[in-house]
């Protein structure tokens, strides 16, 4: 039974805190720039007082952005952004060694999930913090009365960017939000080298197969499919990519793999991944072509990208085989896994992107919001981009925490690359 505090949020077990605590403490060491942010923050305070509500999925790195956010002064709650991501053991430690209440458990069912996001927003934020905008789109089908009080948010995730842009243009966003997502120092490496590694970590540690050989189907070459085709590719698997977008299905062919549609890479594929931001890009008519034993699952925001309601109506019995693995056995005898129930398979059996880049991302989230407190009154409703010079500022400290130091332009360089004129 969950563990209901009054006012320090509802996590499973509190026993679990001191394991949490040196996890944490792992991931940290892991994240100097966000360190040297924490530093920063804590002698300037540039938060002090300011409310903040995130909804982010709740693992070590997350906490180290929350301890970040709260030593610059904030008042920070947090509660997770997918009910399957929950790190159980930080969610304690959170609660019982930070003093950060924290409303996320694990395996928690959507009604929980739910009360969980209106718990953060009873916080009554300034700011909202969101991977997948689950907070603003709460706080406006729900709770508008709080929205005259939020002064601006941040995003995280390619999905939660396109559910806001759709609301800004549809004239219901009703305050700025910082798209952190299309930052370059985060979706060059989050959403390819993080989600490419960790869903390739969630697949072997849910299934234990060998990819060397294994026919893989990634749907979806944006940021991270083409991150996962890439560390696919080198563990030797054989991957195919499905696409919409004609551009991207160029770029997978130079890249070297196989292209073609869903309804032909089903025939033959052994696993599937989809990666694309969209919903029921597997249906019926794929599984209906899958060999027998085909592994499915998702690394995208929702759990729509594999109609599963398709797969429990075709099922005619279902069991799990092991953590995190369902099989479905269809009518003709044949076997479907679904890993994860269909959520983002990185966070449900592996533990999310690790920290190194993590480290890039929330040194974003960070900079963002301390950007917000002070800018904020002169943005409007809309969806911002995080501002150039945060980005490089991030690139800078980063490349320098990792001991690399690269070329500066000479003053020549400079006039010749301003120049219209100096052709030759
Ligand atoms: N697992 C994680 O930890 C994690 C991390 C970052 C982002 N994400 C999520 O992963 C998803 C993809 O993010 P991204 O940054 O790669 O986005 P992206 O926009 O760069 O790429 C998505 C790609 O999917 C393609 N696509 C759309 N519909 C398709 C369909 N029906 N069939 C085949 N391809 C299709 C698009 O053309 C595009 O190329 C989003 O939902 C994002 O929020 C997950």
């Amino acid at each position: 039974m969950p563990t209901t505090q009054a006012v320090a949020g509802d996590v499973k077990d509190l026993s679990l805190a001191a394991k949490g605590k040196i996890r944490i403490e792992w991931a940290h060491q892991w994240m100097p720039v966000l360190e040297l942010i924490r530093k920063r923050f804590s002698q300037e305070r540039p938060l002090a007082g300011v409310r903040i509500s995130a909804c982010l999925h709740v693992t070590t790195e997350t906490a180290n952005l929350a301890i970040t956010l709260r030593d610059g002064g904030a008042d920070v709650v947090l509660c997770a952004s997918n009910p399957l991501s929950t790190q159980d053991d930080v969610a304690a430690s959170l609660v019982q060694d930070y003093h950060i209440p924290t409303f996320a458990i694990k395996g928690e069912d959507n009604k929980t999930y739910y009360s969980h996001i209106i718990a953060a927003l009873d916080h009554k934020p300034q700011i909202t913090m969101d991977d997948g905008a689950d907070l603003v789109t709460t706080a406006q089908t729900q709770r508008q009365d709080l929205l005259p009080h939020i002064i601006g948010g941040t995003e995280e995730t390619t999905t939660g960017v396109i559910r806001l842009r759709s609301m800004a243009k549809e004239g219901v966003l009703k305050y700025p939000v910082i798209s952190v997502n299309d930052a370059d120092t985060k979706h060059l490496f989050d959403n390819r080298y993080g989600t490419g590694q960790s869903t390739l970590d969630g697949i072997i540690r849910a299934t234990n197969l060998l990819f060397a050989g294994l026919h893989v189907v990634v749907a979806g070459y944006g940021w991270c499919g083409r991150g996962f085709a890439m560390r696919a590719r080198g563990l030797g698997a054989n991957v195919v990519v499905t696409e919409i977008d004609h551009t991207k299905g160029i770029e997978a062919v130079m890249d070297g793999y196989r292209v073609m549609p869903m309804a032909e890479a089903a025939k033959f594929g052994e696993v599937f991944v989809t990666l694309t931001g969209n919903k029921r890009v597997i249906t019926t008519e794929h599984f209906q072509l899958m060999r027998d034993g085909a592994v499915v699952c998702n690394s995208g925001h929702f759990n729509v990208e594999i109609d599963i309601p398709a797969l429990e109506k075709m099922a005619v019995g279902k069991r799990q085989t092991r953590d995190f693995v369902e099989e479905y056995t269809l009518a003709d005898g044949r076997k479907i896994y679904l890993l994860g129930e269909g959520r983002l398979i990185n966070l449900a059996a592996a533990e999310g992107h690790p920290a190194v880049v993590m480290d890039m991302s929330f040194a974003d989230q960070s900079l963002s919001v301390e950007y917000l407190v002070k800018n904020a009154k002169n943005l409007q409703a809309k969806v911002y981009p995080v501002p150039v010079h945060i980005d490089q500022e991030v690139a800078r400290l980063k490349l320098a925490s990792m001991g690399v130091s690269i070329d500066k332009l000479t003053p020549e360089q400079e006039r010749y690359l301003a120049s219209w004129s100096e052709g030759t």
